[in-house]
């Protein structure tokens, strides 16, 4: 067989949320696929990165008082944290803010622009008149047009299901800042998908085997007959403020998060090749012969079956071989959910010290090609995981592997004329025989029947074992041969076994090469028939049981990490709603009343004295006169402020704040300054306010 060049990449995760067991299922279903191919020996390369762009992650870095890129930076790292924790071996893990993904999406623009393909005009939309921005429809909330009901976003009642434009709300405010938001024009560009240069590709491309057959039909649906034209250009301007990349010669004006999102493919394969050594032509020219496969979501079909492709085609480059969508993940027979506490994020799952190919094994036992809900019942994960991995498959290995070490020093039989039974000769004819059907089915990611097939033959070599007893071979002397060619089949049996769950248990897989077999090189799929083994080292413990009280506590744990201050991301697991970007919204703001404002006992105060703290970055001691009293006041301004300047001036000050014990003094309140990460900013009462003046 000839070494194909592949590809692969999975949907780059938003950068202002944890990755959580939704995510995963894609990221899982990507990785056996990849450790698949890669060890029939193809030449693989598998890539993602963050998508870092757009406005939920300018205002979540602004909420945390940080710059966006402080904040994608941060995330990057617990991204790939996580992603490594569950054994997702990327070759590139990236970011699409890089300089690769910037090159790429300009290039495509201005090829898209020379071929006529881009147009501007006037749009009106919602716009934040106190946050001077336009706001995306999630960011706009108000009264349902239908049912009244009240706080529902800018697209859909999620009462009465009624969907709408943002602008048929009744009492619309902004989620941003509470504002009424007015309506304002502006210029935007866009993407002539309705040319029949796009309208006829697309035809042809979405029904020409790249999309699974679920897939294509939508597109029929939403690309409408021959001579009819359903599909409307595509908006892929914003304008500023906005995280993103400037349009060349558009000052003011940024790509739409969802045009540079794919091209970050692009940017972390070219990071890829530049580092290793890879020809990027050769993947992405018009006429490449390599494949390329994009695994997503079915939510976000539409970009990538539609939008992506006709990109890519009229900017000169090559399209998807083909788009692998998944469904959307359950838990329990429900959408994942945080007061029910099944909104997992990988992070907590590992902190309950669930072992992460557990959820492997799990997700691909229930994964197949189509775009079906796949669902994680705790109940029957602890089971499966209990039954299958470790009392059928680790349990071959446990049960004979001791004897071996025990009588033989390790030493394994080979099979032969000689000392082997049919019954080995048939274990291991049974075990090699099913090597082309489980293959076809990881290939085709019928990962489930991959698993059944697996599983079947555990109970093969199981039932051999039950049948020779290895155990009473071992209390008769005369026997001992026997046991040593029982135990070797066994033991031969658990490899070939090991071998074909490799690429969903890559982490035991190894350790069974290394600390069982004594191997450095890693097995591939050609060693199932190919393999001799001579020798095994001592048995150690390789996998253990779930323990039903961690997926309780993992439940418990999942109700306590709520975070009241800003909403996770809907995953792409989770909403089928990303043609608008409204992934990540902002809590609206909390209305408090009068009374709760009045609690606040705010005075202005006078900087008495100003000093740096010994030990502390960030601090700087004040001493405050509110004209009653002098108070003293650790304050994390030292970054903004020459201590000496700030004597003698005015502030605001919070006075009724409980003192804090701080490891240098007593802080007793707390001055006001505003800051968005760029800079901190003094609060000053106006001219003639006096030290002790209530603020009200
Ligand atoms: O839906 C999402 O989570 C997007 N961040 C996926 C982007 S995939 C690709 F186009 F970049
Ligand atoms: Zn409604």
């Amino acid at each position: 067989m000839s070494k194909r060049k592949i590809l692969v990449t999975s949907a780059l995760p938003y950068a202002n949320g944890s990755i959580h067991l939704g995510h995963l299922v894609e990221y899982i279903q990507t990785d056996i696929w990849v450790r698949f191919q890669k060890m029939q020996g193809h030449e693989v390369h598998y890539v993602c990165a963050d998508d870092t762009h757009g406005t939920p992650i300018m205002l979540r870095a602004g909420i945390e008082g940080i710059t966006p890129e402080a904040l994608i930076t941060r995330v990057h790292g617990e991204h790939l944290r996580d992603f490594t924790c569950f054994h997702i071996e990327f070759d590139n893990y990236y970011s699409t803010h890089s300089p690769e993904t910037r090159h790429y999406a300009e290039g495509i623009y201005g090829r898209l622009k020379a071929a006529g393909l881009i147009m501007s005009r006037a749009v009106e939309q919602f716009y934040d008149p106190v946050k001077q921005m336009f706001l995306p429809d999630r960011f706009i909330k108000g009264e349902c047009p239908k049912c009244g009901a009240k706080d529902q976003y800018g697209d859909n009642c999620e009462s009465c299901g009624a969907a709408y434009a943002p602008t048929d709300l009744k009492n619309p405010y902004s989620a941003v800042t509470g504002a009424v938001p007015v309506r304002k024009a502006s210029d935007h560009f866009f993407f002539k998908l309705s040319d029949d240069r796009c309208v006829n590709f697309l035809r042809r491309w979405t029904t020409s085997g790249t999309l699974q057959n679920e897939a294509s039909n939508k597109m029929r649906e939403w690309l409408g007959e021959t001579g009819e034209n359903k599909l409307s250009d595509w908006d892929i301007s914003r304008d500023e403020p906005y995280f993103g990349f400037e349009i060349p010669g558009e000052p003011g004006k940024y790509f739409y998060v969802w045009l540079d999102a794919p091209v970050g493919y692009m940017g972390s394969f070219k990071k890829l090749c530049g580092d290793k050594g890879i020809d990027f032509d050769e993947f992405w020219k018009k006429d490449s012969t390599a494949e390329l496969y994009h695994f997503i979501g079915k939510d976000i079909l539409y970009f990538h079956a539609l939008f992506w492709p006709a990109m890519l085609e009229n900017a000169g480059y090559r399209t998807p071989s083909k788009i692998f969508a998944h469904g959307f993940l359950t838990v329990n027979g429900e959408k994942m959910s945080k007061s029910r506490g099944t909104f997992i994020t990988a992070e907590s799952y590992l902190q309950q010290g669930l072992n992460p190919e557990w959820l492997r094994y799990y997700y691909a036992a229930k994964l197949n090609a189509t775009m079906e809900d796949i669902d994680l019942n705790l109940e029957d994960f602890a089971t499966r995981v209990n039954s299958d991995l470790i009392g059928k498959y680790i349990n071959i290995a446990s049960r004979c592997a001791g004897f071996l070490t025990k009588h033989f020093d390790g030493r394994l039989l080979p099979l032969s004329g000689q000392s082997s039974s049919v019954a080995e000769i048939n274990l291991e004819k049974n075990l090699v025989a099913a090597s082309e059907t489980i293959a076809i089915y990881y290939t085709e990611r019928d990962y489930g029947k991959a698993v059944r097939e697996i599983t079947r033959l555990m109970d093969i070599a199981n039932q051999y074992v039950d049948e020779n007893k290895p155990w009473e071979l071992a209390k008769d002397a005369t026997q001992k041969d026997r046991l040593q060619v029982v135990c070797s089949a066994a033991i031969r049996a658990f490899v070939m076994l090991t071998i074909y769950l490799k690429p969903v248990l890559p982490n035991l897989a190894r350790r069974v090469e290394t600390d069982l077999l004594g191997l450095e090189q890693s097995l591939d799929w050609a060693a199932i028939s190919k393999c001799r083994l001579d020798r095994i080292l001592p048995y150690k413990h390789l996998m253990s049981r779930i323990d039903p009280h961690q997926t309780a506590a993992l439940i418990e744990a999942g109700k306590v990490s709520l975070t009241p201050t800003i909403n996770q991301p809907h995953s792409p697991q989770q909403h089928a709603q990303h043609q608008e970007n409204i992934i990540e919204t902002i809590t609206p703001p909390v209305t408090i009343s009068i009374d709760e404002f009045t609690k606040i006992d705010l005075r202005v105060a006078r900087i008495i004295n100003a000093e740096l703290v010994e030990g502390a970055d960030k601090l700087l001691k004040l001493t405050l006169d509110i004209g009653t009293e002098q108070r003293t006041v650790f304050a994390g301004i030292k970054s903004a402020y020459d201590p000496e300047k700030l004597k003698g001036r005015l502030t605001v000050m919070v006075v009724n704040l409980t003192p804090r014990k701080m490891k240098f003094g007593l802080s007793e309140g707390m001055v006001l300054a505003a800051g968005d990460g760029s800079g901190l900013y003094l609060l000053s009462p106006d001219e003639g306010a006096q030290p002790g003046m209530r603020i009200k």
